[in-house]
């Protein structure tokens, strides 16, 4: 089987076993095909999405300290999980240029698409620098390189998207990336902190409407490769920030009383009026959550680099000793 026959074995299963179930779910990580990565570029762009921003200025306020942490007599490599567009990371790749730092950059990407358009824009610009993208499954990729590269590693995971993880599936992504670093090794990974609970609210909750149009992608894409009729505009995008657990929860809300047919899972699925589906979390942390998380995967925090508007955070681990 095909690693994209496999995928969507799995994203059929996981539609018939979440929408069967009551209160119904979805998970978020099936609305990234390549309407939801352009709805989500979109999302970046909002001005109420405050978190690009703000990791941003983190990225260009501390990129010297950054490189002085980083670099390292051997040189080193520099792992992208989930390099997206690379608009910060081309932030670090300037600063790291310019210093003549010896490093090779390797992104890696679950689309191979993402991959290939970030490496040409890289070489566009600075056309000596070494970089090796990789697509597929972030750990398999990571096991890979422990096992043929030698160099020290600073990976990368930017943007938040350990908040997409409840805070068991958050640990296990941590002590994943833990059992590949070697002491040298280091972390840099963006948590969007607690704040004003209506900044949170808003900022997944925009007046435009593209967050609502990147929640229904889901069902979208239900419709295109399951054969389904659901009437997407019947669903409503509902945002829930609870400022107690820092969780962010969005769901999909059926206005009208109604079935859908998912023809190619033979599954009839009814949804009474003001039913919902879960989608996506987005957990917000404080320095208490990213210790706790960072010592229940063997890790310690080195350094923590914050924004100017004080809503973000890049922590930097190393393996715990
Ligand atoms: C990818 N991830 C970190 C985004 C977030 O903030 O949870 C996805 C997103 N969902 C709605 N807006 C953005």
């Amino acid at each position: 089987m095909t690693k994209k026959e496999s995928f969507q074995q799995e994203f059929e299963q996981h539609v018939k076993i979440g929408l069967s179930k009551f209160p119904k779910f979805l998970s978020s990580k099936y609305i990234y095909d390549d309407r939801g990565d352009k709805l989500f570029q979109q999302i970046m762009d909002l001005p109420e999405y405050y978190l690009t921003t703000a990791e941003f200025n983190i990225i260009e306020q501390n990129k010297s300290d950054l490189r002085m942490l980083f670099e390292q007599d051997k040189g080193f490599d520099l792992i992208e999980l989930g390099a997206g567009d690379g608009k910060k990371t081309k932030v670090l790749l300037e600063e790291l240029d310019r210093h003549d730092s010896n490093f090779t950059y390797i992104p890696i990407d679950i689309s191979q698409h993402a991959i290939d358009e970030l490496t040409v824009s890289i070489k566009k610009v600075w056309p000596e620098m070494e970089v090796q993208g990789a697509q597929g499954t972030y750990f398999k990729i990571l096991k890979n390189l422990v096992n043929y590269n030698q160099r020290p590693k600073v990976i990368l995971v930017l943007g938040s998207n350990i908040g997409n993880l409840s805070h068991v599936e958050a640990i296990g992504f941590l002590k994943n990336i833990q059992e590949i670093m070697a002491s040298e090794d280091t972390l840099l990974m963006g948590f969007d902190q607690k704040k004003d609970p209506l900044t949170i609210q808003t900022a997944y909750a925009d007046s435009s409407g593209v967050t609502q149009e990147f929640n229904r992608n889901l069902l979208h894409r239900i419709n295109r490769e399951m054969d389904a009729d659901f009437k997407v505009n019947n669903f409503e995008h509902w945002e829930a920030y609870d400022p107690e657990t820092g969780t962010a929860k969005s769901y999909l809300i059926a206005t009208e009383k109604c079935e859908v047919h998912i023809k190619k899972l033979h599954l009839r699925i009814c949804f009474n009026k003001w039913e919902t589906i879960h989608t996506e979390i987005s957990q917000k942390y404080d320095d208490l959550i990213v210790e706790w998380l960072a010592k229940e995967a063997g890790l310690e925090i080195y350094q923590v680099f914050e924004d100017e508007k004080k809503l973000f955070k890049d922590y930097l681990f190393k393996k715990k000793k």
